[in-house]
């Protein structure tokens, strides 16, 4: 066998997430956009890794995804490809790559696969959405779906508030979930929605849920990376847990850095040639 077949042995496929969640085992998700980050979440257990457009946030600083581009997310996917070897690799398709038509989606689809060599991609949406993933699953990428609060709708939406409180909106989207699931998504993620619609939703359906701010009854969990350690300190929903408060220890190094360097300590005789 060789090298990169015992590699692939390894990695985390479709079929990995369908046998867990069979199984009852959950999925840990984490995003990551960039070759250090990947490097350290990769060697920490996850199961799958998502190279989200939440970049646009927390990495370019932009207050919706909505800006960042398909070029863009190119640049982390391939970053993050590049730094992984065991976690699934899904990148997310930005605004605006899929929405005109079914063809504009496969091309921009097959762009990221060639480009990056991630594993799967990840679209917002349900029932309007079905006829792009179709042609994209028929080029063989696999798909994961995105409904609830989908951030890229934020105009429609108003606000990021929590979706589908109510009975229609709640009926709405358990019949998005099933036209997913039937149209050939590996897996959904239900972000902001109640915790008994994302139970409902993750029993009726066969593929492994993904939650985010859906509860504990998805078979599958998902946290923004900086925002569960701490790196982004703006942003404090109820879903969150911090599991580090890194943004204070990075200022805390960086600033006895600086002090350091001011004071003449920094370097010292055993930090030079
Ligand atoms: O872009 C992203 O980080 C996401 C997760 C919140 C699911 O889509």
């Amino acid at each position: 066998m060789s090298v990169a077949a015992t590699d692939n042995a390894r990695k985390v496929t479709v079929h990995t997430l369908e046998n867990m969640a069979h199984k009852g085992e959950k999925i840990s998700m984490i995003t990551a956009y960039d070759y250090s980050m990947a490097k350290l979440v990769d060697a920490s257990n996850i199961d799958v890794i998502l190279v989200g457009d939440s970049a646009a946030n927390v990495m370019a600083g932009y207050t919706t995804t909505l800006p960042i581009t398909l070029e863009e997310m190119i640049y982390h996917a391939k970053s993050v490809v590049r730094a992984v070897k065991h976690a699934m690799v899904v990148v997310d398709m930005p605004f605006g790559t899929y929405q005109g038509n079914s063809k504009m989606a496969l091309q921009s689809a097959i762009t990221i696969m060639k480009e990056t060599q991630a594993n799967a991609i990840k679209l917002e949406g349900g029932k309007e959405v079905v006829e792009s993933i179709s042609r994209i699953l028929s080029a063989g990428i696999p798909v994961m779906g995105h409904l609830g609060l989908t951030p890229q709708s934020i105009n429609k939406f108003g606000t990021f508030a929590v979706r589908a409180t109510g009975n229609d909106e709640a009926e709405r989207l358990i019949e998005d979930a099933k036209a997913l699931e039937e149209v050939g998504c590996f897996s959904v993620v239900l972000e902001k929605i109640p915790a008994m619609l994302a139970k409902r939703v993750s029993e009726e359906l066969t593929i492994p849920t993904i939650g985010i701010g859906a509860g504990k009854y998805t078979d599958g969990q998902v946290l923004v990376l900086h925002d569960m350690l701490g790196i982004t300190q703006d942003f404090s929903p109820r879903f969150l847990r911090r599991y580090h408060s890194l943004g204070d220890e990075i200022r805390s190094a960086v600033s006895q850095y600086s002090s350091d360097v001011k004071s003449g300590s920094f370097p010292n005789d055993n930090e030079q040639y």
